[in-house]
């Protein structure tokens, strides 16, 4: 029987798709139905408002030239905590949504343990267990989850202040809230360069929410074969031998 979580998030994929549309054309797959687009969008538009106006708080007299954007220095002020709320809010339907994909599994260790040898390896697929996400996308995704706890403990006890929750605990927070932005920004870097020039045919998966089979194959091997039947590496030899492996 459905859970709970699934029935909400299959009610939304349902109205979103009544929307917006998801063309496959023949040697694609879907990868990103419209709702799960949509608010990997959001989150991203307000991760950075809530980065910007963020910048001008921490370091104005670095970042002061950001604030006049945000209508200046108190307004920025005031709105970061809702940027930071808007985030935190369509990341967790985002977790709802990908909870499924998100599991960690023995793929996944396998795949971290061998980080070094994926990353420098000379053979074009990933190895043939990589499912939907690899274990680096899951590992990014519980650490914006955990991020988000912090932001949001942290970011009312600073939002209240010192006068409801007393100077230590405010000292504290602006500490963890401080350093839970620096990792989450340094892995938001990889991850842009990951989906657009790092790995090409990655993007198009958030915006028209299809890929290429030949990209399938390549990044996620046994999510391609869960979804076609298809052995990926006799399809990528066979894409070779009519020589169109170049279209990726
Ligand atoms: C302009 C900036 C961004 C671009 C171009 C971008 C692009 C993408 C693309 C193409 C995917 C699909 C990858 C796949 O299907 O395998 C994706 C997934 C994802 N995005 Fe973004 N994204 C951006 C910003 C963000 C931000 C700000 C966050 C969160 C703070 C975020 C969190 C995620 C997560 C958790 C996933 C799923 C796992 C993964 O692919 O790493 N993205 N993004």
């Amino acid at each position: 029987m459905a859970s709970a979580v699934e029935r909400f998030d299959d009610k939304a994929r349902q109205t979103f798709d009544r929307f917006g549309r998801t063309e496959t054309y023949q040697g694609e797959l879907l990868r990103h139905p419209v709702y799960t687009r949509f608010l990997h969008w959001m989150v991203a538009l307000f991760f950075f408002l809530a980065l910007f106006s963020g910048f001008g708080i921490y370091l104005p007299w670095l970042f002061r030239w950001f604030t006049p954007v945000f209508g200046g220095g108190p307004l920025a002020r005031a709105m970061h905590p809702w940027f930071g709320l808007g985030f935190v809010v369509f990341f967790a339907l985002q977790m709802l949504n990908w909870l499924n994909p998100m599991k960690w599994t023995q793929a996944d260790t396998k795949w971290m343990r061998n980080i070094k040898s994926v990353i420098s390896s000379q053979d074009e697929l990933e190895p043939p267990d990589t499912g939907f996400f690899n274990g680096g996308q899951k590992v990014q995704f519980w650490e914006i989850v955990a991020g988000c706890v912090v932001y949001l403990v942290t970011g009312i006890i600073l939002w209240a202040g010192a006068r409801t929750f007393g100077r230590w605990p405010v000292a504290i927070s602006y500490v963890l809230h401080d350093i839970s932005a620096l990792i989450m920004l340094g892995g938001i870097f990889i991850h842009i360069y990951l989906s657009t020039i790092g790995e090409p045919g990655t993007f198009q998966a958030m915006t028209r929410g299809a890929v290429s089979e030949a990209w399938a194959w390549t990044f996620h091997p046994a999510w391609y074969k869960e979804v076609t039947g298809r052995d990926p590496r006799q399809a990528c030899e066979e894409a070779r031998r009519r020589g169109e492996f170049a279209e990726r």
